[in-house]
């Protein structure tokens, strides 16, 4: 009997938890922009993942985020596709280009014992070659006989698209070599890889413009490097002032045999290479060099989240070679994420769109990576009591990936002289734990909170009658990837709502050229643009809607996959909890929301009035509707890079001919949609299994219905 596959219910469960939460966390990071963890809870989690895996290699996923990197790829998500033909995303996106070589991760560790473990292990006398760690997004830049020919983001590693007018746009990035030392043209073809940043100023710049503008604010330069750089408009890149650094060169024919030596001919060549670059010998060397950068970097015009170390020698890093995501001849040491320690002043409440009460830490103000921060996160009633966070205490507040500050901790050495005597209490008042209550009434409206079981959060259940409830339903009802509406951005609706003008959704339809123009700060221009976009909303489709209407825990794909199922509003509000559930992705709790939500007469009420006003509230698109039955029943795996579609496209192809999508192979595997590279692993778990692999081409026939 195998020993490791006695995995139990609670770690399979963690396991399959785990790859879940990382695979969204991924998206959400690479494609939304949007990060939902900090870097540092994201790579604990992937350390919990691996070491889970490891123990379980019967649990072995090809799929698993330990296994592939993020992907970025702008797959022309959302735009339905033509089975028939090729068009690709009605003109969307960018041209997808196969990486020559894969386009990989690091490996990466908190912590300078792990580095020294890491260092240990190398042949002794290796030199390493100490770099900065780039905050910004991956670019592979292309130079054939000298001549720059293609720039390709990351991608899912395998392919990325091509940015390159987006990239020229960036002065630093020569569009040609100059032929200084070595000659170019003796070299064919050269790739290099490097970071795209956007420095620290034209962050806050950009963010500047965008607060005015009311849009959405990037939470750090990461996000806005990439959001920039992903643009289908190469004038508004050029304005925003991207930057670059390249770490590493690539091809056939290369110059010199040391990673070092290379970065020096890019140097000649005319490619910006950081001046931090340095050979270290030894393990005291490489430590000097984190100690010295750990402060230094602090004073760089760019984000930087760690110190990269590569073996120099090539032929020392042949040797050592890769894992399916990252090479073994490097690692990254990631800086913990600055934390400073400050006075909690007071603690208030904030109540967010669903009605989720969060208590806010009111600080003394405090530098913290590069900004002045006032206000914390201080998560929930469990959290403050586990922490036992009272007023007055000095507490460690840190920023992670995210734009809103959390507090971590507080400052527990009693006898320490930074704690305030207000803060130690008597030890009997510690057992009676009469310090900290949580509100019991919301403090916008004042209905009694209630506390559903198995949930952190206190929320005010007055949906209808509380306006931050309100006003957020209403902003996330005109944001854009929900009905797109311009001009109407935080303040704008505060003010309307603040005359009673917009109560809810619905109202945005009865709002008039009169009720907006006399408005101090808008006028006859702003109302005119506000109505046409509020016109231009009513095209939009159904699944957007759906969304729009913010049913707790119906996100973006939720919507879509729900909109597919139920191409109409009057079908959705009767649907059952067994029908909802049998939808991909949608749990029980996703279920009985969506039911309390039709359940609820003053809900009924605003959609008969945004269907009045014309609002999309059937599915249009004839192409998400079914489009055969060829594929029902099948389970299909898709693997490798394709030609004629994307990856998301096949998938939809799939799902709109009655198959369904999966991510691993197993017996009850129908078939493969192999593409060109598909992984030696899957391929010869397919070969074990004696599962059939279908071209592209064949594929397109089956459902064409021409095989
Ligand atoms: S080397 C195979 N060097 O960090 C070698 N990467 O977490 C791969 N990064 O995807 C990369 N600065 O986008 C390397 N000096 C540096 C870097 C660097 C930033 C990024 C890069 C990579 C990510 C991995």
């Amino acid at each position: 009997m195998d020993l490791f596959s006695q995995i139990n219910n609670t770690e399979r469960e963690e396991l399959l938890a785990l790859r879940k939460e990382l695979q969204e966390a991924n998206y959400k990071y690479y494609v939304e922009n949007a990060p939902t963890l900090s870097d540092y809870e994201f790579d604990q989690k992937l350390k919990r993942l691996e070491q889970l895996e490891q123990a379980h290699p019967d649990m072995y996923d090809p799929n698993s985020p330990t296994q592939h990197v993020g992907s970025d790829l702008i797959e022309t998500k959302g735009e339905m596709l033509k089975v028939k033909g090729t068009e690709k995303g009605k003109g969307k996106g960018f041209e997808q280009v196969a990486h020559k070589y894969p386009m990989l991760s690091l490996s990466n560790s908190y912590s300078r014992e792990e580095i020294a473990d890491w260092i240990g292990k190398l042949p002794t006398d290796v030199e390493i070659v100490c770099e900065l760690k780039y905050d910004g997004l991956s670019i592979s830049l292309w130079y054939e006989n000298g001549v720059l020919t293609k720039a390709l983001t990351r991608g899912d590693g395998v392919k990325g698209d091509n940015v390159i007018d987006n990239i020229r746009t960036i002065a630093s990035i020569p569009q040609r070599l100059s032929d200084i030392g070595y000659r170019v043209s003796d070299i064919g073809f050269v790739e290099l890889r490097g970071e795209i940043l956007l420095p620290w100023a034209a962050f806050e710049r950009l963010n500047k413009e965008r607060e005015s503008q009311e849009e959405p604010l990037f939470a750090n330069p990461r996000n806005a490097a990439s959001g920039t750089l992903k643009l289908q408009d190469a004038n508004e890149v050029a304005k925003r002032g991207l930057d670059c650094y390249l770490y590493y060169m690539l091809g056939d024919n290369l110059p010199a045999d040391t990673h070092y030596e290379r970065l020096q001919v890019a140097k000649q060549w005319g490619f910006p290479i950081s001046d931090s670059v340095k050979v270290c010998h030894g393990l005291e060397d490489v430590m000097e060099y984190i100690a010295y950068w750990d402060i230094e970097r602090k004073n760089l015009p760019v984000a930087t989240d760690g110190i990269v170390l590569k073996v120099n020698n090539i032929a020392q890093q042949e040797e050592l070679g890769y894992t399916a995501k990252s090479p073994r001849w490097a690692i990254a040491y990631k800086f913990p994420a600055e934390k400073q320690l400050t006075r909690l002043n007071a603690i208030t409440y904030q109540v967010g769109r669903t009605g989720v009460v969060t208590p806010v830490a009111n600080l003394e103000p405090v530098q913290l990576s590069g900004t002045m921060v006032q206000r914390a996160t201080l998560h929930n009633e469990d959290f403050i009591r586990q922490l036992d966070i009272r007023e007055g205490d000095m507490v460690w507040v840190e920023k992670g990936g995210e734009i809103i500050p959390k507090i971590v901790g507080k400052e527990t050495d009693a006898l320490s002289d930074i704690r305030p005597l207000s803060a130690v209490r008597p030890l009997a008042s510690e057992l009676l734990d009469t310090g900290y209550f949580f509100p019991k009434v919301c403090p916008e409206c004042g209905a009694k909170l209630v506390r559903v079981e198995g949930e952190a959060a206190w929320r005010c259940p007055n949906e209808a009658g509380c306006p931050p409830q309100q006003k957020g339903k209403i902003e996330h009802f005109v944001s854009r990837k929900a009905l797109n509406i311009e001009g109407l951005g935080t303040e704008t609706i505060d003010l309307l709502y603040s005359q009673g003008l917009l109560k809810n959704i619905a109202d945005i339809y009865d709002l008039t050229q009169d009720d907006i123009a006399r408005q101090e700060r808008l006028g006859d221009k702003s109302a005119q643009n506000i109505l046409q976009s509020v016109e231009k909303s009513k095209q939009v489709a159904w699944a957007k809607v759906l969304f729009a209407l913010g049913i707790r825990m119906v996100g973006e794909t939720t919507a879509k996959k729900i909109a597919k199922r139920f191409p109409n509003i009057d079908q959705l509000q009767w649907a059952t909890v067994e029908q909802l559930t049998s939808i991909d992705d949608v749990g029980e709790q996703i279920a009985k929301n969506v039911i309390e939500y039709f359940n609820n007469m003053s809900n009924l009420e605003i959609i008969n009035r945004l269907r009045e006003a014309g609002v999309q509230m059937e599915s249009k698109d004839e192409e998400t509707a079914q489009q055969s039955d060829r594929l029902q029943g099948k389970s299909i795996v898709i693997s490798g890079v394709f030609t004629h579609h994307s990856r998301d496209e096949y998938k939809a192809m799939i799902e709109a001919n009655g198959g369904k999508n999966v991510g691993s192979i197993s017996k009850k595997t129908s078939f493969v949609l192999a593409g060109e590279n598909m992984g030696p692993e899957k391929r010869k778990k397919a070969e074990s299994l004696g599962i059939t692999l279908m071209s592209e081409d064949e594929f397109l026939r089956l459902v064409n219905n021409e095989a």
